[in-house]
């Protein structure tokens, strides 16, 4: 049977991504191929107490299925609210939030418990998206290539989608609609955590703090010796594989500016791997809303940037849009992953269905 004869499903993507800022939830109508309506989406911060049990238990471990057991239930908590008047879906894509990345040696992992979510909500419920990739010689992410690319689907192409969150990672559409996609370095994460040890604040707003600073170009240089940046892709990160060591006794405003340019030349460096020069430069993830972040990008690039916002898409929950999509993907066993998009040796699917009791 053709993937197009299948009618098309309503899926709700639900993403806690590695800034730690809470649970992005959106809803979309698909066949697993085109996308077909865009329901509403939110995002559900997590309460400062939460963010640091998250935070400890990925920096030095600690009671993790207590930490899983919040997760799942603050996840449904997000899935009834976002539900509230609509009814329902017909599946849930559980990305659950990544305690480890370790590519080098094949692991991935999510803490969340997909039974428990279908459990909860009543709803059958696709996570684990990432294994079956690793299992293929993949680096089991980035995962939203594919949605990119069903967005960008008539628009004039190489089209480039940067994705800044607490890692960075880039998609190139290339003209026939071929994919390459990687981690370009750090996103916001190591902007974060200097903010927050210099400021007391979660993250530098608009990048006000790193417009009163100056790089420091030694640090910089420093920063940029690390050998990911030559590593040709498919490649991808951890989120502590970066530091912020180089900056010394910096100021919080010199810091925060270097960390911005580091992020913005990372993304320089990273476009000396495309096959061809992007037309547009597509900016989402919540770096998009760093004034001093997309000014640093668009000079490291010398071309313009522009958030996804000019091109009609929600940057503020993409990611959770491309798990509603993947989960329906993986229903209908298309591939997830690409040797383009995650080094997997061929395409593959992936997921795992969890149904809620009862439903057989
Ligand atoms: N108004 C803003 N000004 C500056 N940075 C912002 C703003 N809003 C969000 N961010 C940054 O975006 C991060 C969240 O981005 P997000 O795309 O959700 O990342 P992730 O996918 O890792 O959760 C925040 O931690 C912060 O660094
Ligand atoms: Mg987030």
């Amino acid at each position: 049977m053709q993937v197009t004869d299948f009618a098309p499903l309503t899926a709700l993507g639900l993403m806690s991504g590695t800034s730690m800022d809470g649970i992005d939830a959106a809803i979309v109508e698909t066949d697993g191929e085109r996308l077909i309506g865009f329901g509403p989406g939110a995002s559900f911060p997590y309460d400062a107490e939460f963010r640091e049990r998250l935070r400890g238990l990925i920096a030095h471990g600690g009671d993790e299925a207590e930490v899983a057991r919040e997760l799942t239930e603050r996840h449904a908590g997000a899935v009834g609210r976002l539900l509230e008047g609509i009814g329902g879906v017909d599946v849930i894509g559980f990305h659950g939030h990544t305690v480890s990345h370790r590519p080098d040696r094949g692991l991935s992992r999510q803490i969340g418990d997909g039974a428990a979510l279908a459990r909860l909500t009543g709803i059958p419920v696709v996570d684990d998206f990432r294994s079956r990739d690793m299992m293929e010689g993949g680096e089991g992410a980035p995962l939203a290539p594919l949605f990119h690319a069903a967005l960008a689907r008539d628009m004039e192409k190489p089209v480039a989608v940067l994705n800044i969150g607490g890692v960075a990672n880039l998609t190139w559409i290339g003209p026939e609609g071929e994919l390459l996609a990687f981690d370009t370095g750090p996103g916001n994460a190591l902007i974060d955590d200097w903010t927050l040890k210099t400021t007391g604040r979660p993250m530098d707003e608009d990048g006000r703090l790193a417009r009163g600073g100056e790089a420091d170009a030694r640090a910089l240089a420093a920063l940029l010796e690390h050998p990911y940046f030559l590593k040709p892709p498919p490649k991808s990160l951890d989120r502590n594989a970066f530091g912020a060591g180089a900056l010394g006794g910096a100021s919080a405003a010199d810091g925060a500016a270097t960390l911005t340019r580091f992020t913005a030349a990372a993304v320089a460096r990273a476009r000396d791997f495309l096959p061809s020069p992007p037309r547009r430069w597509l900016v989402t993830g919540g770096g998009r809303l760093n004034g001093s972040l997309m000014a640093a990008i668009a000079q490291a690039l010398e071309a313009d940037v522009e958030p996804v916002e000019a091109v009609g898409w929600r940057g503020d929950v993409l990611e959770a849009q491309a798990f509603a999509f993947l989960a329906v993907r993986s229903l209908r066993g298309l591939p997830l992953s690409l040797p383009g998009t995650t080094g997997v040796s061929r395409p593959v699917s992936g997921g795992v269905l969890h149904r809620p009791p009862g439903d057989d």
